[in-house]
């Protein structure tokens, strides 16, 4: 018999989400450890929930390291939620990521024959995003260290904080000066936005979650991988003319000629997401370009673009080879975004249309499509739980020879499904950032005997993370 508090030793042999791995002890009861385990680890953990047929521990103790661990390089891992595998060497992550794909398709969508390729490796191991989000919150988190300090006696004020949310803790966030996955300029902006906040805490107090009042909400950075060029967006409850040309003027004085825009966003939405309903443009023009492949990209400040340049390309090249694209093909891209994979399918079929729900992002994908010369590409804004509602424009495009379809981390609606289903076209390429979505989804298309999953390939856009991306090909059986 198993008890609460009671310390075990086990030895782990598989990684589940949300920071949790997995053993069994002797007599054969599985346990699910919460901590950074690494496969191969020996560890004592400390049980805090006894189930008939499982246990759930805490993990205490590394008894004996696992080969494929590594010291992670960031003073914040274990506690930020970002890099949770910083600790596992880049061949054990790239295995975790096929297996977390290979896994999902097999026990959730009931893919039993589908063997997914080796995941595709990523360049930069760090430093290599080109968009980050920090949150200003007015809740410190505090770190294991400073838990016993006295109040007062803190380094850092206890009521500020600007970096990320803790997991599970979305009222408090880690003060962090520095993160290994930005850019430089990232880190100089988060720094000089800290204490410019921190100087005029008055008149810009950090926007509380519980009242529903204050200023300070989110610093978004974003990064041309290929352009250098770069933005800070400044998102706030109301526009504070005077102080945002300061904040700009310390903006130049710290990254020069570095910056090229600067943005202020304002919204009275009462959440934390980073997604203004006004902009003011204070420096610049408002957005920045990147390059992937042939094409420049616009992108704004609420558009959607793909976080990691690089791998972007390598994704997008893995769209355009699951779906096998003929010079006469209609294709729709769903879930399109600011229009990057509407333009790289457009020079390979006959047109394209895209979908997508935010406003900014559509006309960043008319002008994407316009700067390159490109004609063959239409876009609608939709949300795509209303496809239904754009059955004439749809009947006006054109049949679709293929669907691609990219939606976010939830995965499509199943309104947006079962249309899908109803157009039922010979090709649907499923590009997922989250491998749950993509066994339900995918489960959805097959499960009738309407397709069949032939192909997927999970790419690494996320090393040091527990992300993986991944390219679905399936083909009409009937
Ligand atoms: C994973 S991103 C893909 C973007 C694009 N395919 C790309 O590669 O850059 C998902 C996109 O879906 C959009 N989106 C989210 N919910 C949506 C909805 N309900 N209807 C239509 N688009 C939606 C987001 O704004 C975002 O641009």
């Amino acid at each position: 018999m198993y008890k609460k508090k009671q310390m075990v030793e086990v030895e782990i042999i598989d990684l589940g989400d949300k920071n949790q791995s997995f053993g069994r002890l002797e007599d054969g009861i599985s346990i699910f450890v919460q901590g950074p385990a690494a496969v191969g680890d020996t560890v004592k953990a400390e049980i805090f929930k006894v189930k008939k047929k499982y246990l759930v521990a805490r993990m205490c103790e590394l008894v004996e390291p696992s080969p494929h661990r590594i010291d992670p390089v960031c003073p914040y891992f274990g506690l930020c939620g970002g890099c949770k595998w910083q600790h596992m060497n880049y061949a054990e992550q790239l295995r975790l990521k096929r297996k977390q794909v290979q896994d999902a398709l097999e026990h959730l969508g009931g893919f039993k024959e589908i063997e997914c390729e080796p995941a595709l490796a990523a360049p930069n191991l760090f430093g290599y995003r080109n968009k980050m989000d920090f949150s200003f919150t007015d809740l410190r988190y505090l770190t294991p260290d400073e838990m016993g300090i006295e109040p007062g006696a803190h380094a850092k004020p206890l009521d500020f904080a600007v970096g990320f949310h803790a997991p599970g803790c979305f009222s408090k966030a880690i003060d962090i000066d520095h993160c290994d996955l930005s850019t430089e300029e990232m880190n100089i902006t988060l720094n000089t936005v800290r204490k410019f906040c921190l100087a005029h805490r008055d008149e810009l107090p950090i926007y509380s979650t519980h009242t529903h009042t204050g200023e300070l909400r989110n610093l978004v950075v974003r990064h041309g991988g290929h352009t250098g060029e770069f933005m800070v967006n400044l998102v706030t409850s109301t526009h504070q003319a005077e102080l945002m040309e300061q904040l700009c003027v310390a903006l130049k004085d710290a990254l020069g000629d570095r910056l090229t825009t600067f943005v202020n966003n304002t919204t009275s939405a009462k959440n934390t997401v980073a997604f203004g309903e006004k902009e003011f443009v204070l420096y610049g023009p408002g957005y920045i370009t990147d390059r992937l492949g042939d094409y420049t990209y616009r992108i704004s400040a609420n558009s959607f673009f793909q976080t990691n340049t690089v791998q972007a390309e390598k994704l997008y090249n893995e769209i355009l080879k699951a779906a096998q694209l003929k010079e006469t093909d209609l294709v729709y891209d769903l879930f399109c975004g600011t229009g990057s994979i509407t333009l790289f399918a457009s020079g390979h079929c006959q047109k394209v249309l895209g979908v997508e729900l935010v406003e900014s992002s559509v006309r960043d994908a008319r002008e994407n499509a316009k700067r390159h010369n490109v004609d063959n590409c239409e876009f609608i804004q939709l949300d795509m739980k209303d496809f239904r509602k754009i059955e004439p424009e749809l009947r006006e495009f054109g049949a679709p020879d293929v669907v691609i379809t990219d939606p976010p981390r939830a995965g499509m609606n199943p309104k947006a499904v079962k249309m899908l289903l109803e157009i039922a076209p010979p090709v649907i390429v499923y590009v997922s950032c989250n491998p749950a979505s993509l066994a339900r989804d995918g489960q959805m298309f097959c499960e009738e005997g309407q397709y069949r999953l032939v192909s997927c390939q999970p790419i690494d856009m996320f090393p040091q993370t527990n992300h993986v991306e991944s390219v679905a090909r399936f083909e009409r059986c009937r």
